[in-house]
């Protein structure tokens, strides 16, 4: 089965580069994406107690995202039901109840609405306050990762993510107690549609040696051994599943020199490799960590760096939500360590962060032109190369240079957006899985 037509042919590499410009194509994302994927919401770290909060997106939709007095999770719209402003306006804190600041109804830590002002006068109490609820998100919890959904025929979260679970344990499952992130979240807006970030994060090690190579020159003491002919690089796989995309560069050891967190960061992951090993494997911990995305704007760089949330704010801007991951156990020099390190690399103006938003702001400028709208981009890295369930990753999975990621991603993507229902693309899957195992695939020129 192949997507074809509107968006290019996906199945053949071939992207339409209007999904990158289009604003109706960016308002159908907003619903049919956005609106029926599961989202990043919250890390337990960032809601340690009742009535703690955080205000995030869900698409351009703010909502907010609280501790309950069981120690539950819950999030709404945060839109008050009157006259639509804001419920909250602080970016995170603690509260027992949520007043709006226009006219003054408030809520409770669930979004229930519980008090208007001059209720008797001003609606001779004839406002049903149990109708006018703040819109409640569907949230799920994966070990201590909150993700919402305006979707009701979605499937739960372990089922979205599928063989991606594998991926996302090895740095989620990684230590006995867990991860937090440190309670300071960089936000910045770069001109580009969120997509480019989110697929790069997802398929792409092939910018690596070029793109980053003068940033990791200039933090290595031995500039010589950056591999800018990565084809003697070491093995590594690209896996790809549900939308979702992960890839590394095998390491021989943990015991690497580390340019993000410096060598009392390395020393410490080796004294404590035991505890990785047993967790998640050491097979996994030494395949599994560089770039990952869960489908459609949740990306990670590890093992101990930095996540991130797309946020999409029209077809040429994204906002990136960025905070730095530790161990939660980690001795406090270790996650300083850590922390400087995600600063100099992929905080706001890390090295490597630049260079990233460089290359796609680029192409959003390059694609203001009309000519440079009309011939579609090539995404045909690797194509037909895929294996299923080898070198002990499961799943669909390809050498570490090549875009099955990539595919994977725009075929979630365009079959969200064809409107088809969460049950038809599953049966979709399935088709492409039979049809994987049994057609030779060849590539198709343009
Ligand atoms: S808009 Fe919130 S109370 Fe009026
Ligand atoms: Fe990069």
């Amino acid at each position: 089965m192949t997507v074809t037509g509107e968006f290019g042919d996906i199945d053949n590499g071939h992207i339409d580069p209007k999904i990158y410009t289009d604003q109706a194509i960016y308002e159908r994302e907003l619903e049919q994406v956005f609106g029926r994927s599961w989202l990043f919401l919250a890390h337990d770290s960032q809601l340690p107690k009742r009535g703690s909060f955080v205000q995030t997106y869900m698409g351009e939709d703010p909502v907010l995202v609280v501790r309950q007095g069981d120690g539950s999770v819950k999030a709404f719209l945060n839109q008050c039901r009157h006259r639509g402003m804001r419920i909250c306006r602080s970016d995170e804190g603690t509260n027992k109840t949520f007043t709006c600041s226009y006219h003054g109804w408030a809520y409770d830590l669930e979004g229930n609405l519980i008090n208007v002002p001059m209720e008797d006068r001003a609606y001779r109490k004839e406002i049903d306050k149990s109708r006018w609820g703040a819109v409640k998100v569907r949230v799920e919890e994966y070990k201590g990762f909150y993700f919402g959904t305006w979707s009701e025929d979605v499937p739960e979260f372990t089922d979205y993510l599928g063989d991606m679970a594998f991926y996302f344990d090895a740095v989620v499952g990684r230590w006995d107690n867990g991860l937090e992130l440190v309670p300071m979240t960089s936000k910045w807006v770069i001109d580009c549609n969120w997509k480019f970030a989110s697929e790069q994060s997802a398929s792409d090690m092939y910018h690596v040696p070029f793109s980053h190579a003068s940033a990791r020159m200039a933090l290595t003491d031995k500039p010589e051994e950056w591999p800018m002919r990565w084809g003697d690089a070491p093995p590594g796989r690209q896996f790809s599943g549900n939308g979702h995309g992960s890839g590394s560069v095998w390491l021989p050891t943990l015991g690497i020199p580390d340019l993000v967190s410096g060598q009392d960061y390395v020393d410490w992951l080796v004294s404590n490799q035991a505890e990785v090993f047993r967790n998640i494997g050491e097979e996994r911990a030494l395949k599994v960590y560089a770039h990952n995305t869960i489908f459609p704007n949740f990306s990670w760089l590890g093992p101990n760096a930095t996540m991130r949330v797309w946020h999409p704010r029209g077809p040429g801007q994204v906002e990136v939500w960025s905070w730095t991951y530790v161990p939660k156990d980690a001795p406090q020099n270790i996650k300083a360590d850590i922390r400087r390190g995600v600063q100099r690399t992929f905080g706001p103006a890390g090295s490597f962060e630049t260079d990233d938003g460089e290359n796609w702001t680029e192409v959003q400028q390059v694609l203001k032109g009309w000519k440079a709208r009309q011939s579609k981009l090539n995404a045909q890295m690797g194509l037909g190369h895929e294996e299923r369930d080898v070198h002990g990753l499961p799943g669909l999975s390809n050498d570490v240079f090549s875009e099955t990621a990539a595919r994977g991603f725009y075929r979630r993507w365009a079959d969200l957006m064809a409107g088809l229902s969460w049950a038809e693309i599953r049966d979709q899957d399935a088709a492409r899985e039979r049809q994987e195992t049994i057609l030779p695939k060849e590539v198709q020129e343009v």
